[in-house]
């Protein structure tokens, strides 16, 4: 490569047309799913206002505090490139009064994100997620429901291998009295924990449980578990979602431990694993976050939700279903022109073809016949219109079926419709073709 061309940014990827038959998949799996439990799709902006993901992501998070895009504004406001969603689901769900529509909704987005990781296996700077937001419902019910929904997901794309972990972390009632319980725990082992994690124990001790720095994870092993500081109906709302699951013949691993890399997270958290990644193998996370509609400005309204991990989900569906089928687009009829001025009458055959709809394809290279005819082979099209001087001046097409060689010529009107007529009935009697 020369040394002055321009290359993509670290951690971001490009999509190229034969990789996206998994894509495809997960998408219409995931569009497909999501009306099946009712959500209706959401698209909020990629740039919000730096302050939507201090508040409402956390300012304590990683995500906050080391990974954000910020761009300064011209005006002075700060803009992040969004490195989630649910804050800018419950920013709209505010702004445009959705609540007086109806206080309970629920709503599904899919859209890239951004944040500056160290870009690993499945990792990105650039990623995409498919998440769903369920605002004004404490219903454990419902938390059931979002994880059947993930998990409804999973098993339309193919995947077999997923795994949930569940936890709860309790509400504000609960907390204190967690919190002073850690506190008192390590007070005599400050020195073991790393600088985050001394800062982060003052304001959220849950970040010092989700730290990633090796040298921590002897205290935070030894550290008391928040199941055994939960209130009565912090407890009574987890029985009734692994209820909820055990009915639905849902199997699951209680993880007292998971507690979720973002601020807003209120009693069930939830991480749904796949063993096809590599040490990041969660290929969704959510739970409920009962406070953020009031963090950012509203009513006192209950929610739940997750997001999928698209490029992590990929990997995982790589992993257990093997490399995706090419999904390049293909001819189904080729148009071989023979001379140079038949070409604007292939030009209108393509157009008579794709008017039919039937995907067609002619040569715009100048290539010889012959490698029309190989390129035909191997765009694997099924049909070739073999156009001459004597096709354009008889106003005929000569068609070619790929598969058996068979030749027969037909007015050019006609020629759209009998190859119409010529691939329904292969596609009808797949045992004839090639
Ligand atoms: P999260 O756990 O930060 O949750 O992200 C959800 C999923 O997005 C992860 O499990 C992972 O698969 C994927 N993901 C996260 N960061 C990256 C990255 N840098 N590169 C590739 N994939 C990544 C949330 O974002 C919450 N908003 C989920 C939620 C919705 N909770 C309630 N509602």
């Amino acid at each position: 490569m020369a040394n002055d061309q321009i290359t993509s940014i670290q951690g971001t990827e490009d999509l190229l047309p034969e990789q996206w038959a998994y894509w495809r998949r997960l998408y219409g799996a995931a569009r497909r799913q999501f009306a099946l439990y009712g959500y209706g799709e959401i698209r909020t902006p990629v740039i919000e206002d730096l302050r939507l993901f201090v508040k409402g992501t956390g300012e304590t998070t990683d995500i906050v505090e080391k990974e954000m895009y910020a761009i300064p504004g011209s005006d002075g406001e700060s803009v992040a490139l969004r490195p989630e969603g649910t804050p800018s689901v419950v920013r709209s769900y505010l702004e445009r009064k959705l609540d007086r529509q109806a206080p309970f909704q629920k709503l599904c987005y899919v859209g890239p994100m951004f944040r500056h990781e160290r870009p690993q296996k499945g990792r990105l700077r650039q990623f995409h997620q498919l998440g769903v937001e369920a605002i004004g419902s404490a219903e454990p019910l419902l938390d059931a429901e979002t994880i059947l929904l993930a998990m409804a997901i999973f098993r339309d794309v193919g995947l077999s291998g997923c795994r949930l972990l569940l936890n709860t972390i309790g509400c504000e009632t609960c907390r204190p009295r967690y919190r002073d319980a850690v506190r008192d725990a390590v007070k005599d082992r400050l020195g073991e924990l790393c600088e985050d994690c001394r800062r982060r124990l003052e304001r959220n001790v849950f970040r010092v449980l989700d730290c990633k720095n090796e040298g921590c994870r002897p205290v935070i092993e030894s550290l008391p578990e928040i199941t055994e500081f939960l209130d009565e109906d912090c407890a009574r709302h987890y029985a009734a979602v692994k209820d909820a699951l055990g009915r639905a013949g849902l199997e699951f691993t209680e993880d007292p431990r998971l507690v979720r890399g973002l601020d807003y997270y209120t009693r069930t958290v939830y991480e749904i694993k796949h063993p096809g990644l590599g040490a990041r193998d969660a290929i969704c996370g959510g739970g409920r976050y009962d406070k953020l509609v009031e963090i950012l400005g509203g009513p006192p309204t209950p929610c739940v939700g997750f997001a999928i991990g698209a490029e992590a989900t990929l990997l995982a569906m790589e992993s257990e279903l093997g490399p995706p089928p090419d999904a390049a687009p293909r001819p189904e009829v080729y148009v071989v022109c023979f001379e140079e001025a038949a070409r604007p009458f292939c030009f209108g055959l393509i157009g008579d073809l794709r008017g039919a709809g039937i995907a067609a394809d002619m040569d715009f290279e100048a290539r010889s016949a012959k490698s029309q005819m190989r390129q035909a082979n191997r765009l694997e099209a099924r049909l070739c219109f073999l156009i001459g001087g004597r096709e354009v001046e008889q106003d005929q097409v000569l068609i070619k079926d790929m598969a058996d060689g068979r030749q027969w010529s037909v007015p050019r009107e006609q020629a759209a419709g009998e190859a119409a007529g010529h691939l329904g009935q292969r596609q009808a009697n797949p045992g004839a073709a090639r």
